[in-house]
């Protein structure tokens, strides 16, 4: 790690977990408790079309994957019902609070975050540049991996910089294929015949952040 990777994301406002309160009704996951398979996180997942598919596709990872927005939830919730994954973990919360209160250091393998709201008019609220990316960072493993993907060019163009320049972490950048159907939002932008964009952005060996001891137990 240079110097240089060091300064540049502790030169941004830090993130203040501790500020945050615990979802409403929150448990600690099973899962978190006692791991037995490498965790895997997505942030945002709708009505879960790529959760259960994934946790199909990958029996020896566990999914967790959470949204917010109630009625989202509610649909997703039904169908992991009926598909009955043991290694899928739905979670209605806002993410943010949740990582916080639950997750720990270095403890994910990957995160995805598929077609996330634009926030055009809001761009702090843009997943790289909120200081929650830096907690988020902290709780990947080395050599974990971000993937985020989306149909606005400039919410890419946006990302591709600040992993570059402020988050310091090595990536790729590609057209997502146009028969993909990971998500209910990529089916609808692909059959649009729009562009979709996906960054994979990987934390090396050595990476530093303001929160890679920090715990919610901690909490004073
Ligand atoms: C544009 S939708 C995409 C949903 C899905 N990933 C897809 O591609 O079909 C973005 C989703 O992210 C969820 N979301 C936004 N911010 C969130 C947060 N802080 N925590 C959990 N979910 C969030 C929204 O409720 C919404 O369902």
């Amino acid at each position: 790690m240079t110097d240089n990777l060091e300064l540049s994301h502790q030169q941004q406002r830090a993130f203040q977990p501790q500020k945050l309160s615990a979802p409403r009704d929150f448990m600690t996951p099973e899962v978190l408790m006692n791991r037995q398979l490498p965790l895997v996180l997505e942030i945002g997942a709708g009505k879960g079309k790529h959760a259960l598919s994934f946790a199909l596709q990958h029996p020896h990872k566990h999914l967790i994957a959470i949204e917010r927005t109630r009625n989202k939830f509610d649909a997703f919730a039904k169908l992991v019902g009926q598909q009955k994954s043991s290694n899928l973990s739905a979670i209605h919360a806002d993410a943010i609070a949740w990582i916080v209160h639950a997750v720990a250091p270095n403890s994910i393998e990957r995160i995805f975050i598929l077609y996330p709201n634009p926030e055009q008019h809001n761009p702090n609220q843009q997943w790289l540049n909120m200081p929650f990316f830096e907690f988020l960072l902290s709780r990947l493993q080395v050599d974990g991996e971000v993937v985020l993907a989306t149909n606005i060019e400039a919410y890419m163009d946006n990302a591709e910089q600040q992993a570059n320049e402020v988050w310091c972490l090595p990536n790729t950048r590609h057209k997502v294929a146009s028969d993909s159907q990971r998500t209910h939002f990529e089916v609808k932008y692909l059959a649009r015949g729009e562009t979709c964009w996906q960054l994979n952005m990987r934390k090396p060996d050595g990476y530093q952040t303001r929160f890679d001891n920090w715990q919610a137990s901690n909490k004073a």
